[in-house]
């Protein structure tokens, strides 16, 4: 049996979710010769450490209670750098302003010879080639499969299944909330403020859905896209981006009757990152519904490669961060 000890920076909605699924995942875990052992979890208020293995219960009781994970206040860097684990986890909000806190996390882990996984998305488009190069450097791993379409593998099927294909062009659908949004208003003709109150409620949106119906996440997640996978050292501000916030519900009843249907598509292709309202034929494998997310990848071997699924949610990002410890730790 292999001990992997992990830290958990950021303990909001994905970060219980990761906590819920180790919970949930510990004889299958166990199974597969991996002792998962969570010894540090921080939030913005505080931190719990246990070097024998933090009560993960406990703490997610103690966070629906308290609204704080906090038993003590020693800071992410100081657990990053003085607690002994194998991986950090980081599920800090995304910043798009300057990285922190999750850039700070991700170089100091890499620093103290620490493997990363993580969920946020700020660092990554800003200052990817810096973040793979500080892994590389000191021969760690740095995977972050949570980042782009939720649940959806689209790193580990381009870096694994589809290694020794050429990948010449990407489009996808990266964005659930705006995709609720357009469904909805084209299948139910409901006003766009109303469905955007739904896609709050339902838990998608970012804190401030302004970085959904903007363009702005979906931009971020392509960037993360264009520098893993073609390695282009792009930013946010190399994306050509529109939002959807002036989609009428005329131009979606117009599509319709032409059988189509306006998504918002990213595409990564001949060097040009584009987010913008599109219409796309019905029968069209990018034509997915509701809060789903696809990725379409076109290769030089394997043709046209089209994968779907829930690209939000606890859990199903979870299902990601999950998968990346797995394979950290098969590879310890
Ligand atoms: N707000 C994002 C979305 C959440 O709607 O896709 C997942 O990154």
């Amino acid at each position: 049996m292999k001990t992997v000890r992990i830290t958990l920076m950021g303990f909001g909605a994905v970060g219980q979710g990761v906590a819920k699924t180790i919970l949930s995942k510990n004889e299958y875990l166990k199974k597969q010769g991996i002792d998962l052992r969570v010894v540090g979890i921080t939030d913005s208020k505080g931190s719990d450490i246990n070097i024998d293995g933090i009560d993960l219960k406990a703490v997610i009781s103690r966070k629906k209670e308290t609204g704080t994970v906090a038993t003590g206040n020693m800071s992410a860097l100081d657990i990053i750098r003085n607690v002994d684990h194998e991986i950090m986890v980081d599920v800090t909000p995304t910043n798009i302003e300057n990285g922190e806190p999750g850039l700070g996390n991700m170089l100091s882990a890499f620093g103290a010879g620490r493997h990363v996984v993580t969920s946020n998305k700020g660092p990554l488009a800003m200052r990817f080639s810096e973040l793979k190069e500080a892994a590389e450097d000191n021969g760690l791993f740095f995977r972050y499969e949570a980042t782009v379409a939720g649940a959806v593998p689209i790193f580990n099927l381009v870096h694994e299944a589809l290694a020794g294909n050429t990948v010449t062009g990407i489009e996808g659908i990266l964005n659930g909330t705006c995709n609720y949004i357009l469904t909805r208003m084209a299948e139910e003709r409901m006003p766009y403020e109303l469905v955007l109150k739904e896609a709050q409620e339902l838990g998608i949106a970012e804190t401030d859905p302004a970085y959904d119906v903007e363009g702005i996440d979906a931009a971020l997640k392509l960037v993360i896209i264009a520098n893993s996978i073609f390695g282009t050292g792009a930013t946010y501000h190399d994306v050509d981006v529109t939002g959807i916030t002036k989609i009428t519900p005329e131009a979606l009843e117009l599509a319709s009757q032409n059988n189509s249907v306006i998504k918002l598509v990213c595409e990564a292709v001949d060097g040009k990152l584009r987010v913008a309202p599109r219409l796309v034929p019905k029968r069209h494998p990018l034509a997915v519904g509701g809060t789903l997310n696809v990725a379409s990848i076109q290769t030089d071997l394997a043709g046209r490669i089209t994968i779907s699924g829930k690209g939000a949610g606890s859990i199903e990002t979870a299902s990601s961060i999950l998968s990346d410890i797995i394979y950290i730790a098969r590879h310890l």
